[in-house]
């Protein structure tokens, strides 16, 4: 699908990953929401790229039919959904402190794999009535944003592998049954990203995370991931598969 003047919504568009590849579409022709919860550094960056912020909650319903509407309103219907967004955790299920209380374990499921459901459900739902464009006759594409902790989880990752297991796992069904309507899904699955999730770390612990990535030695960037979102979107044949963004690391037990 072209990116030029497609209406494109993109939750977790406030920071980060989604907030790169909400500047890269922009760039390229693309009208753009910014689905977040945090609405001041949503409007931070959708006034700095011409896009627009809409407040949303992706663990909500309401909220998420909301905000697809306010940016349909504003923009056209969403052919293409991105989802960044999401929390990370770490924390042992056993630790000093006893069992990992469950309601942290629900969150963490919560926002990542079932707000990534949610807003997938609605969003496709706005797609399916759509006329099919391009030589494809595709009608829409979601690009979900899973992790390698989905695959080699380490010691304090399992809500976090799991929730992002989950969005790994979603892939192919509902490109399977989202099909029939020419609507794609595809998953990337980054590395270790260089977003205000690691701004938190020390310089020496950065370095240490950077020197574990076989090549290149380094954390990716938010704009490799924009890059891969722009060739998802683009690129027809892409369709039910978990692309890893990793410079070929594989995360040991701690
Ligand atoms: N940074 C990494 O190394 C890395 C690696 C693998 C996967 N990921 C995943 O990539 C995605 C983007 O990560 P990032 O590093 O850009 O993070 P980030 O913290 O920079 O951005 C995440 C955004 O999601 C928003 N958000 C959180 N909960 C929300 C909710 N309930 N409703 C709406 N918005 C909400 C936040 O406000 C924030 O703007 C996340 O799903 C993360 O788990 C990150």
């Amino acid at each position: 699908m072209e990116v030029k003047n497609t209406s494109i919504i993109i939750t977790g568009g406030a920071s980060g990953m989604g907030a790169a590849t909400a500047k890269r579409l922009t760039q390229l022709g693309a009208r753009v929401a910014l689905l977040d919860l945090n609405i001041d550094g949503a409007k931070k960056i959708a006034d700095d790229i011409k896009a627009i912020a809409v407040l949303c909650d992706v663990t909500d319903p309401a909220s998420v039919e909301a905000a697809i509407q306010a940016a349909e309103k504003h923009q056209g219907p969403a052919r293409v959904c991105i989802n960044c967004a999401g929390i990370i955790h770490s924390r042992r299920m056993i630790s000093q402190q006893g069992p990992m209380p469950l309601d942290e374990f629900k969150k963490i499921i919560e926002i990542n794999l079932i707000g990534t459901f949610n807003v997938m459900r609605l969003a496709a739902n706005v797609m399916i009535p759509l006329t099919p464009v391009g030589d494809s006759a595709e009608r829409g594409v979601i690009i979900n944003t899973a992790s390698i902790a989905a695959f080699e989880g380490q010691i304090g990752q399992a809500a976090y592998s799991a929730s992002k297991g989950g969005i790994v796992s979603l892939c192919l069904p509902l490109a399977r049954e989202l099909a029939q309507f020419g609507i794609r899904v595809m998953t990337i699955a980054p590395g270790l990203v260089d977003t205000p999730m690691f701004e938190k770390l020390s310089t020496e612990a950065r370095a240490s995370l950077a020197a574990s990535v076989p090549f290149p030695k380094r954390l990716a960037r938010p704009e490799e991931f924009a890059m891969l979102a722009q060739q998802v979107i683009e690129n027809p044949m892409l369709n039910g598969e978990v692309i890893r963004l990793d410079g070929g690391l594989r995360m040991a037990a701690r």
